[in-house]
């Protein structure tokens, strides 16, 4: 009876629990078979936990005792923070010739845009709406990384974010489930390469699983409530697309979802991730997100915790140490959990295979290999092709830019004109202040003898101090022309750094309000890792260039486009609202029962500010001007499995070449479920002569039609939809045609 019992148990645990039961015959499954049989449990354990390094205290070589008896014994898989070519290979030393299986360690580290070369950061790079592009800094970060020793990059974080109040916005590719997935293919591509073996390549990991940008209020870490229909039509999707892309780890969030916290979502990571998307990679969890399940309510022990993480699918923990503490016993308790721990340690040794390390542990940390990459000119010079296309030019009256190259004076004033630190923006890794061109210097070099260039930072970004004031407008009063670079510090975006206000810190506002008195143009350089609700500045400055947190090259970036030597194309990824109190607020929403209409007081509005966003998304400027005209489709009827061509004439009918990001949006009218107003299906970024015209060509097919109907079966339902064409979410023409069986 008891056997009976026991075989029942275990069939319900392998059947409906995303265990990897595929048995791999191939030489890497039959490798990993065998030293598996070798393994003790400490030793399988040793492989689902990892530690982290610090550095700062130990240097070059391990000291830190307790990091030296994980490693020479086997109780770590992996470590964190620690990074170099001679600090991998000691550490690596240590786990290969000291413990008793050899097993090498794998070193991950958050390369969140770039190791040492700093790109823009992640948001700012969705605004380039340049795959490629993307896809390189991905490359050349991989490529710096390993030949830094590194292995496994935590990055990309492919969270949908609709709170700008959220400071890890940053982090990601904006608001929209569409372009986040593209965007997130685009990066794991990049670091990953056509082989995790190359020298050049790094493991990646799609984060944070899932939901985490739906915390509550914009407050960091906080709960989401996400129904699961909206769950896998906005925030799963990019986390697919990674998973197809062949991305090599998950890592799980550090939020409650619907009640869960998701370290411990069976439903997210046994039955949707390793189950219906059949990922054979491994889940680490966020740092400690085990043990804070005992905050989260949900465990009442660490021991309890590390049940929970375990039964929930995460096969890594990340810093505490409950695996290590208390799996020994669970397995005593309950000798069915060996089933989830070699499934844990299976899918972690196939990582450490495929990236070439048991061949081969030392492989990545080559000092000369490291001196060589690390900080390469051609990634300076890559750096400042993305930052410029991340550009988005907000406004621009009565043409202020671009600036003419013979002014005789420009005031560039405002707190972050000379400020080295910023335009890294947060998670910089090993970016270094001494790499970073300010836009003071920047400006420097851009313009000739014949123009002098008066500074001031007339105030800091976050204090009341207005002593500089006067001495701002003197000069300011002088110039031709005011640049005011205003904005947000690198850390007031990225983990932990939320806000409830989302204007321009400080008296920047003031500022602003300060130097438009003088009468002179006012051209803001806008930083900052969110969009910033500051309605004023957009109304009244004459110029305004959200330019982000743009890395190490901001400077020649920024005077690229400020002197029109590149014409600005990029485009917001994310609403820019008038005010935070409209958050939410996204392109992609529903309509209501009562949709907006400013002249009809029972629908949905405000009555203290506009409902409307200050800029929606999808939303840019150029130098020049583009007109959309004759927009056809080649049937009115798509039949299921077919598809139907969309063609729309674009014309350069201004006086600057450049670039537009021309942009394809469908309507569902109706559904079986509420459908959203607009959404994204894609778009093309083509290149125009003053003058000239193209036709710019899409393909709909039937499955780009489809959503989660009301009883969640993804498909597409027939009926008539809309279809829009144009530069932004809000401005298009217009076509329509229906989808019949
Ligand atoms: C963050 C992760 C990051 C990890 C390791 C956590 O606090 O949420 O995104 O990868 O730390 O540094």
């Amino acid at each position: 009876m008891r056997i009976i019992l026991a075989t029942i148990t275990l069939g319900l645990i392998i059947g409906c629990s995303g265990l990897d039961q595929t048995q791999d015959l191939s030489p890497k499954g039959a490798f990993i078979d065998s030293l598996l049989n070798e393994m003790t449990l400490t030793e399988k354990i040793g492989q689902m936990s990892q530690a982290t390094g610090s550095w700062e205290t130990t240097g070059p070589v391990i000291k830190d005792p307790d990091m030296v008896d994980l490693a020479s014994n086997g109780k770590v898989g992996s470590f964190l923070n620690v990074f170099g070519a001679k600090r991998t290979r000691s550490a690596q030393k240590l786990a290969v010739e000291q413990s008793r299986l050899g097993i090498p360690l794998i070193f991950g580290y958050d390369m969140i845009h770039g190791y040492a070369t700093t790109f823009p950061i992640p948001l700012a790079e969705a605004a380039s709406w340049d795959l490629e592009l993307i896809k390189t800094s991905a490359e050349l970060t991989a490529l710096e990384a390993a030949a830094a020793g590194l292995h496994w990059n935590f990055a990309p974080m492919v969270d949908i974010a609709r709170d700008p109040r959220w400071g890890r916005i940053m982090e990601g590719a904006g608001e929209d489930p569409w372009w986040g997935s593209q965007v997130a293919v685009a990066r794991v591509e990049g670091y990953q390469g056509e082989d995790l073996a190359s020298l050049s390549t790094i493991a990646a990991t799609a984060k944070h699983f899932a939901a985490y940008g739906a915390a509550e209020g914009g407050r960091d870490y906080n709960t989401t409530e996400v129904s699961e229909r909206t769950l896998r039509e906005v925030y799963l999707p990019p986390f697919q697309a990674a998973a197809d892309a062949g991305v090599a780890t998950f890592m799980n969030g550090f939020n409650d979802l619907n009640g869960i916290p998701v370290t411990a979502s069976e439903l997210l990571v046994r039955q949707i991730l390793k189950k219906e998307w059949n990922f054979k990679g491994f889940v680490v969890s966020d740092w400690a997100s085990v043990q804070e399940m005992t905050d989260h309510t949900i465990a009442s022990s660490d021991k309890e915790a590390a049940r929970l993480a375990l039964l929930g699918g995460c096969d890594m923990e990340m810093v505490s140490t409950t695996y290590r503490e208390y799996l020994e016993a669970l397995v005593d308790e309950h000798p069915e959990f060996i089933t989830h721990i070699d499934d844990a340690v299976r899918r972690v040794l196939a990582i450490k295979y495929d990236l070439g390390l048991f061949q081969d542990p030392y492989r990545y940390s080559d000092p000369e290999r490291e001196a060589k990459l690390v900080l390469h000119n051609d990634h300076f010079k890559h750096a400042r092709a993305i930052a410029k296309r991340s550009i988005v030019l907000l406004e621009n009256r009565n043409q202020t830019l671009p600036l003419k190259r013979d002014l005789s004076r420009i005031a560039v004033i405002g707190p972050l004109v000379d400020d080295k630190e910023t335009p890294m923006g947060t998670w910089s890794a090993q970016g270094k202040e001494e790499n970073v061109t300010t836009i003071l210097e920047g400006l420097r070099l851009a313009v000739g003898d014949q123009t002098k260039i008066l500074t001031s930072n007339g105030c800091d970004v976050n204090s009341s101090d207005k002593s500089d004031f006067k001495k701002a407008r003197s000069l300011a009063s002088k110039a031709d022309v005011i640049i005011a670079v205003v904005g947000e510090e690198a850390l007031m975006s990225g983990e932990a750094l939320s806000r409830a206000d989302i204007g321009l810190p400080g008296v920047q506002l003031e500022l602003l309000q300060m130097l438009k008195a003088t009468g002179k143009p006012v051209v803001v350089v806008l930083m900052n890792g969110r969009p910033i609700a500051e309605p004023w500045m957009y109304e009244n400055c004459d110029a305004v260039l959200e330019t982000w947190h743009l890395g190490v090259q901001s400077g020649p970036a920024i005077a690229d486009v400020l002197f029109g030597s590149y014409n600005p194309s990029g485009k917001l990824p994310v609403t820019i609202p008038r005010a935070a109190g409209q958050i939410p607020l996204y392109y992609n929403h529903k309509n209501t029962g009562r949709a907006y209409d400013p002249s009809e007081r029972y629908t949905s509005q405000y009555i203290d500010e506009d409902h409307l966003p200050q800029y929606p998304f999808g939303y840019g400027l150029s130098y020049t001007t583009f007109e959309y005209s004759d927009l056809s489709l080649d049937k009115p009827e798509l039949h299921r499995g077919d598809s139907i061509e969309i063609e729309v004439k674009l014309t350069n009918t201004g006086a600057f070449s450049g670039e537009e990001v021309v942009q394809l949006y469908t309507r569902d009218l109706f559904g079986s479920v509420t459908r959203p107003v607009i959404e994204l299906k894609g778009f093309k970024k083509v290149y125009l002569e003053p003058g000239t015209s193209t036709q710019v060509s899409f393909t709909i097919t039937s499955d780009n039609l489809r959503f989660w109907d009301k009883d969640l079966n993804f498909r597409a339902e027939s009926g008539a939809f809309k279809v829009f064409v144009g530069p932004n979410s809000v401005d298009h023409l217009e076509g329509e045609f229906s989808l019949i069986d």
